[in-house]
């Protein structure tokens, strides 16, 4: 099956296989082509130009574009999808002025997702997320980590990571797992955080490698929650399974999570609201990835990532929703790529190399999505008919995605 896609007022982000990752400067610029061809066989990319170049003008389907832009799908490197009912009661607690630690401190947040998704089924889980999955496929995200750490029991951690497979066997995207034993020390193991490390290291870990459900390994580096000791003992006890450590770090203080993740070859660290110089200098001149979630300092009125600091030292920087019922309820990467315009002052070819490329490196998955690239899948989005690509984030909260293509095969309506 050959598809080509004509008149495309302008492509967007075309590389060549070489490129993985884009940092510092070179975040500025956004190779695009204007007035171009696409042309897909089966999954795959396999070529693009410009239509006065066009000679091979035979296809299954041609699909005219006039007006209209064509982007690789937004590359979500970070959520939490797979969770059980919601938390608007937390929200509105917020609302009236209780904190997000203090909300946690009353038994809330982390803990309050684990006792419903611990209480609801296998399948029952199953729906939820493939809902949220279905939903953010229409937003024009093609390829995306889901995270565990709403179980905090061998049972329902393994429930999760099960969950996460299922979708992985059912849409027709790339998608990632991360494991996520270590998000809070669960209310039983209040008094011995070190029997609940044990429990994920000796319990856990075996489980899930025997069941290869995972393909990374996170830990919440937070105060009142894991400090760097534990996060050291859990990255290694990850590595010995093959599992490359992601962590959350640095979301409400810095102390020393971010060496600690370089140390161990952290494919990425994320959140970094709170940044430090000698977290940037960890950073510099290595293959971790600093990924930002603007939409969860929106939702919780925190600091947003520096992302000016960090793209000025050189570094590269991924965008990715965070998308959880807590501390982001939304998975919308359109929404991302706009924050991160308006709130962090990322151009908007910062924004979008961010979103794509550089959120398909923190996936490990630069191969294969991430830019209109010959041999990549044919995993892009096809917008509205719009003035420049500019107009995704001048035009926030507008949908201006038409429609959505996952390896090569319409997956909107
Ligand atoms: O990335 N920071 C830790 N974990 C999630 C939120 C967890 C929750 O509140 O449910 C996050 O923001
Ligand atoms: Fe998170």
């Amino acid at each position: 099956m050959t598809q080509l896609f004509i008149n495309i007022k302008e492509l967007i982000q075309v590389r060549e296989p070489n490129i993985q990752k884009v940092s510092g400067k070179e975040m500025g610029i956004l190779p695009t082509l204007k007035n171009a061809y696409l042309r897909v066989e089966d999954e795959l990319i396999v070529d693009y130009g410009l239509m006065d170049t066009l000679q091979n003008k035979t296809a299954d389907e041609t699909i005219d574009c006039s007006g209209k832009m064509i982007f690789p799908s937004w590359c979500d490197s970070h959520t939490h999808i797979v969770y059980a009912g919601n938390r608007t009661q937390e929200f509105i607690d917020r609302i009236q002025g209780l904190s997000y630690e203090e909300i946690a401190n009353n038994g809330g947040g982390i803990l309050n997702s684990a006792k419903k998704l611990q209480e609801t089924s296998e399948d029952d889980l199953y729906q939820q997320a493939a809902k949220r999955l279905q939903e953010v496929i229409a937003l024009g995200t093609g390829a995306i980590e889901i995270k565990s750490g709403y179980g905090l029991t061998v049972a329902a951690e393994l429930k999760m990571l099960r969950v996460i497979k299922r979708l992985k066997e059912n849409f027709n995207t790339p998608i990632k797992a991360t494991f996520l034993g270590a998000h809070a020390l669960p209310a039983a193991y209040k008094k011995n955080k070190a029997a609940y490390l044990d429990l994920i290291i000796e319990e856990m870990l075996p489980k899930i490698a025997a069941e290869n459900l995972a393909d990374f390994i996170d830990i919440f580096c937070e105060i009142g929650y894991f400090d760097v000791e534990d996060t050291a003992r859990i990255l290694a006890a990850g590595k010995k399974y093959g599992l490359i450590p992601k962590v959350h770090v640095n979301q409400f203080n810095a102390f020393g999570g971010i060496a600690l993740s370089v140390a161990h070859e952290a494919l990425s660290v994320d959140h970094l609201e709170e940044l430090t110089q000698e977290d940037i200098d960890a950073l510099k001149g290595t293959n971790t990835m600093p990924v930002a979630l603007p939409a969860c300092s929106y939702f919780l009125s925190i600091p947003y990532t520096p992302a000016r600091k960090i793209i000025s030292a050189g570094l590269p920087l991924a965008l990715a929703t965070d998308y959880n019922p807590g501390s982001t309820p939304s998975g919308n990467m359109n929404f991302v790529v706009a924050t991160a315009c308006i709130k962090m002052k990322m151009t908007p070819e910062e924004a979008m190399n961010a979103a794509t490329i550089n959120g398909a490196f923190a996936m490990n998955l630069s191969h294969k999505v991430g830019s209109i690239t010959k041999g990549k899948l044919a995993n892009f989005f096809i917008t509205k008919e719009i003035a420049s690509y500019s107009f995704l984030p001048y035009r926030f909260g507008d949908h201006l995605i038409e429609t959505v293509y996952l390896k090569g095969k319409k997956a909107t309506r």
